[in-house]
């Protein structure tokens, strides 16, 4: 008899991988899956991920989406394009810095030579100190070529979102929307900026895509402010995330918050299955929704399960009080009247 796979439960992180997702949740069962992939971008966490690898990855994981999706669900995807795709067979553009503007000439060395000045100093302080931004220290210090191929010269924009397209109209899901997030000139010293008529990286989108079935469209879920700023609103403007501290890809708890509160109603399940440092665990606890949260990586697990135990201890907390200040006031009140349906 084959291995009984442990269920995942609601208001739980798990560590395990995406790709696996339909062993472990029921089918049918979640209203709103909600992430962000790796990028391939060579992050730590995908450096030993070829492009096929991660084709697959995301491939395996919405396949998986076809099945646990309730009907009607949906599913939202964040991610950004591959500003730098590495193409040996691409053309050399033989492109002449005819301006020779100044370019950024920050150094590791020079960051650390600054910050031995200064040992108490955070980055915020040493990057005014240079004269660059926060983003060019962090990567000096840690080495972290966001743009992967950012010094070749045969480098391609390799658009994203119609491979996922395909990938999940192979599975029965359909796009139903998608949004653009602007974020902020993030790269604005990069060498990337000075140095070719690319822009700087400063959006990504959320593509969502939806499993047939009954879907409620209900606009009270929203504000008519919220309607009017964001719900029906293509472009949505949410500042990153300044300090990538304990992770280095975390998106704003904004991001996922909108799609949660515009997707799903209180009570429904929310998944995360590349949850991270815990973002989406955080929304989804605090617009009281239950939820599932998976990442392969122990340090994530960790961080999300803290995220995830301490949303659902402010919600406890805030109960309570809301609880004791209506026994307060009943009790400052005692005559008044109890106002009952039944006639
Ligand atoms: C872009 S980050 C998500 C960050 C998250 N949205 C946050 O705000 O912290 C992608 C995450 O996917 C995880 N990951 C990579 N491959 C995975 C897989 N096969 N299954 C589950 N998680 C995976 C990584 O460990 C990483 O934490």
């Amino acid at each position: 008899m084959g291995e009984v796979c442990m269920k995942y439960e609601p208001d739980n992180i798990y560590e395990g991988d995406a790709r696996n997702l339909a062993e472990h949740i029921d089918a049918n069962t979640v209203a709103l899956s909600v992430w962000s992939p790796p990028y391939h971008v060579g992050k730590a966490y995908e450096r030993d991920m070829s492009f096929f690898d991660w084709k697959n990855l995301l491939r395996r994981t919405i396949e998986a989406h076809s099945i646990i999706l309730k009907p009607g669900a949906f599913l939202a995807i964040n991610i950004a394009d591959i500003l730098c795709f590495k193409d040996p067979d691409m053309p050399r553009i033989m492109a002449e810095n005819i301006s020779r503007r100044k370019r950024n000439d920050i150094t590791r060395e020079k960051v650390l030579e600054v910050w031995s000045r200064h040992p108490g100093f955070n980055r915020k302080q040493i990057a005014a100190i240079l004269g660059c931004s926060e983003q060019t220290v962090d990567r000096r210090m840690k080495g972290n070529n966001i743009r992967g191929g950012k010094y070749e010269t045969q480098t391609r924009v390799k658009l994203v979102g119609g491979m996922i397209e395909q990938y999940a109209l192979d599975c029965g899901l359909y796009l139903y929307d998608r949004r653009a997030w602007v974020k902020d000139a993030a790269w604005e010293n990069s060498r990337w900026h000075t140095m070719s008529y690319r822009a700087v990286d400063e959006f990504e989108y959320i593509y969502i895509f939806w499993k047939p079935g009954h879907t409620k469209v209900d606009k009270d879920r929203l504000t008519d402010d919220e309607w009017t700023t964001w719900g029906s609103r293509g472009v949505w403007y949410i500042p990153s995330v300044r300090a990538n501290d304990d992770h280095e890809a975390k998106f704003p708890l904004e991001l996922p918050r909108r799609v949660i509160r515009l997707l799903t109603d209180p009570g429904d399940l929310v998944l995360d299955c590349f949850v991270g440092s815990g973002t989406s665990a955080t929304a989804a606890i605090r617009e009281n929704r239950r939820f599932i949260g998976v990442d392969v990586c122990p340090s994530s697990v960790d961080l999300a399960k803290r995220a995830l135990t301490l949303a659902l201890m402010k919600g406890k907390q805030e109960n309570l009080d809301l609880f004791q200040l209506t026994r307060k006031s009943s009790e400052a009140a005692p005559n008044k009247p109890i106002k009952t349906d039944v006639a």
